[in-house]
């Protein structure tokens, strides 16, 4: 197949690319390159690509794309919260009508990348797809209004498929530092230090970035009528966690000092996802790294590509380095990019 993927520069793009390359299929890109120079370790092979923005697509962009996974988007509640004006007409206004293009241009499959954010504060019980969603940021209620009005779309010839995924974890060339198994083991590294700023009770379930590429290729590649316009959660029960149970297996990972300070956090996020579906639908995708793994390859990454402090804060920071290029007229205050060449 030839496979459209947007934000392919991302955290998530970049190591989902090389899946689709090795299971036999062409990828284009597409992306605005808000974090494209954002790199830990050896820089990510090019791959062919549209340096534009999500809000610009035209459909002789789509020629000849037979599927699209659809990453692009201001990813994670702080940033959303930040601008939800902005995170509207991005992840939201922008997504239907690249999904309403694609549709015309005769792109059979549409993959988009959801959230379990969308359960928000849920409680003990594990929500399956049937659960209410109960977005309580404008981050996740952009996820929500995509579901429904992508859902509309679908009809013979064009699939929807929506993949709520858990929280991600794990190693990527171009690496965040916002997420919390990656931020946990970041201060551990660089100050000896697990600190829980809560008291560490919500629920978190997390997903191997790696884990999240196969459910993409496993979602490309099924029978329509396994996943046509359905919500699966993306993720294993194993890997549901409390923020403190995370931080406990970090700070035996790496040795750290754990610090729960107990305060009440200002995220009532807490979800615990039952993960049934995908493993009925997609026989072929398990979610298969476990959370100590995933420290522990965080751990080598960090420490063998000498990991500083500044780029932990600023070039893996979502908020902070958008705020950077904004305040240095590279990006628009609307985060259209101002540049000629693409980074
Ligand atoms: N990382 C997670 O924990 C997680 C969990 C669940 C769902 N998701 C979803 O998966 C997708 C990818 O997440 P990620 O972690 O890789 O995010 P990311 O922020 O690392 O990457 C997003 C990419 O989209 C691009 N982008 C943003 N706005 C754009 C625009 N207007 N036009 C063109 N490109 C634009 C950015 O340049 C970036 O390369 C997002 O939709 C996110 O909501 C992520």
């Amino acid at each position: 197949m030839h496979i459209m993927v947007t934000g392919h520069l991302g955290y998530l793009g970049t190591v989902l690319v090389p899946v689709l390359q090795r299971a036999g299929h062409t990828v284009l890109g597409l992306d605005s390159g808000l974090f494209a120079d954002c790199v830990l370790g050896p820089q990510p092979e090019a791959v062919p690509a549209i340096a534009t923005d999500l809000r610009e697509v035209c459909p002789a962009d789509l020629a000849g794309v037979d599927a699209i996974v659809h990453l692009a988007a201001l990813s994670n509640d702080p940033l959303g919260s930040l601008a939800p004006d902005l995170t509207y007409a991005i992840n939201h206004v922008a997504s239907v009508r690249l999904a309403r293009l694609a549709r015309e241009a005769g792109v059979r499959r549409f993959c988009y990348a959801s959230t379990c954010s969308v359960y928000g504060a849920a409680g003990e019980e594990l929500v399956d797809e049937r659960a209410p969603m109960r977005p309580v940021t404008p981050y996740a209620e952009s996820k929500v209004r995509v579901e429904d009005e992508l859902a509309e779309l679908a009809d013979a010839e064009f699939t929807p498929v929506l993949l709520r995924n858990a929280t991600a974890f794990g190693f990527s060339p171009r690496l965040r530092a916002d997420i919390v198994l990656n931020n946990l083991v970041g201060h551990a590294v660089l100050s000896g230090v697990v600190k829980v700023l809560s008291d560490g009770t919500p629920w978190r379930p997390l997903v191997h970035a790696a884990d999240i590429a196969e459910a993409f290729r496993a979602a490309l590649e099924a029978p329509r009528e396994a996943v046509h316009a359905r919500a699966f959660n993306v993720g294993t029960e194993e890997n549901n966690l409390t923020v403190a149970q995370i931080a406990e297996h970090v700070a035996e990972i790496t040795g750290a000092r754990l610090e729960i300070t107990g305060e009440s956090g200002g995220d009532p996020r807490s979800y615990r996802v039952d993960f049934s579906t995908i493993r009925a639908a997609l026989p072929d995708f398990r979610a298969r790294w476990s959370i100590p793994d995933g420290a522990r390859e965080l751990y080598t990454a960090y420490t063998g590509n000498g990991l500083t402090e500044w780029d932990f804060r600023n070039r893996f920071t979502r908020l902070a380095r958008l705020s950077e290029l904004r305040e240095t007229g590279a990006i628009a205050p609307d985060l259209r990019p101002q540049w000629t060449v693409a980074p």
